[in-house]
């Protein structure tokens, strides 16, 4: 069977409608599901379909139900990725066209970048380690002063993002982002504290393949970000500069440097191997304690690499035999060129390419038993 066939048989849903009588009223109920896969969704009322479906664009292949006969069914298109045509996005609570989100210009994000972000992985439809995402989605948060979020419902909006957007079945990357809401512009927080700003987008990505197997050039810049970069602050103007800077240099990335040493890098965690011993900063005030770091970390404890957690010098560069870079999109990228410095050979290293494969293996094992732990609780519905 053709790919796009499997992909339009796999997405061919059929909704069931029908009619109870409740009291004096009769009222519609539905259920989506979808044969094959196992996936199935109830509906208690017609409104509730149709704030569903109106974060959809598939299309209903057969005429309406006859109210008078139940119960019916009509056959309804799930669009594919590419037939998308609008982005659906999570705004404060509701699923919208992203065209239809009205931000306040009295929104704190806007006027002060008062608020926090983060930016989760998926793999073919599995949220990968968003256990860590979210605990530092609140720490960020509660740095700030900004009350806690409720992480079922962003894990849930993230996952209906993913049917919503034809995303279930590649390569994924949201961004949610909590500002401390709407109120008159003054400094101080807002009192009583308005309801904070949650939005969430999710779009597909291109592993940066490619650059995996060649390793990338990075610039390095002056560090001149605030004193708190452990926090994941939307103000990220420094990094937005130094990333531009490292665009105009033919650079893939720009690598901060503070007082001599190597912090990270403007949207990536930097590791460096000194004599055979993975050397990456101390999560200080001065990083964002990175989750691809995390797992990073997690691997090399498996294959005995020694690790210290130890700031790497810019003096100290011209040693390191190995140089790579962390990010949850970026993943594991070898680093081979720092300015006009070649690093090692000028090609990846053993160890990085060990993490690389490393990486990859956590994430197949990690989202495929997510998936069948899903297939199986949809089948048991
Ligand atoms: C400044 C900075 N450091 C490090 C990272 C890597 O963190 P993670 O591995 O959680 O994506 C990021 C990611 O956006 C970042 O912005």
């Amino acid at each position: 069977m053709r790919k796009e066939e499997q992909q339009s048989r796999y997405l061919a849903y059929l909704l069931r409608l029908w009619q109870t009588a409740d009291g004096n009223s009769r009222i519609w109920r539905a259920s989506l599901e979808c044969p094959g896969a196992g996936r199935r969704r109830g509906f208690a009322s017609l409104d509730d379909l149709a704030a569903y479906l109106a974060g959809e664009t598939g299309s209903v292949s057969t005429a309406s139900p006859d109210p008078s006969s139940s119960p019916s069914v009509v056959q309804w298109q799930k669009p594919t990725t590419k037939e998308v045509k609008q982005m659906i996005v999570y705004f404060n609570g509701r699923y919208l066209p992203q065209e239809d989100v009205h931000i306040s210009p009295d929104d704190r994000g806007f006027v002060f970048a008062d608020g926090v972000y983060e930016v989760i992985r998926a793999y073919h439809g599995v949220l990968f380690h968003a256990d860590l995402h979210f605990a530092r989605l609140q720490r960020s948060l509660s740095e700030i002063g900004i009350p806690e979020a409720d992480v079922p419902t962003l894990e849930a909006a993230c996952y209906g993002l993913l049917e919503r957007n034809g995303l279930l079945d590649t390569d994924a990357r949201f961004y949610l982002q909590i500002t401390r809401g709407v109120a008159r512009r003054t400094h101080v927080f807002p009192d009583p504290p308005p309801d904070p700003t949650v939005y969430i987008t999710a779009g597909a990505i291109t592993p940066p393949e490619k650059e995996w197997e060649t390793g990338i050039k990075v610039i390095l810049v002056p560090d001149i970000r605030w004193a708190r970069c452990d926090i994941k602050s939307l103000m990220l103007l420094p990094n937005i500069l130094a990333s531009q800077q490292a665009k105009e240099a033919g650079a893939w990335e720009a690598i901060f440097v503070r007082d001599g040493v190597v912090t990270e890098g403007s949207h990536t965690t930097v590791c460096g191997i000194f004599d055979g011993t993975l050397f990456t900063a101390p999560v200080t005030n001065n990083i964002l304690g990175g989750v691809t770091r995390e797992i990073v970390l997690s691997a090399c404890r498996r294959l005995s690499i020694p690790i210290k957690e130890f700031p790497i010098f810019e003096a100290t560069l011209p040693r390191a035999q190995e140089l790579m870079i962390l990010g949850t999109t970026t993943e594991v990228m070898p680093v081979v060129q720092v300015d006009d410095l070649i690093i090692g050979d000028g090609a990846p290293g053993p160890l990085t390419r060990k993490l690389q494969r490393a990486f990859r293996e956590t994430v197949r094992e990690e989202t495929t038993q997510a998936r069948m732990w899903r297939r199986g609780n949809h089948a048991a519905l």
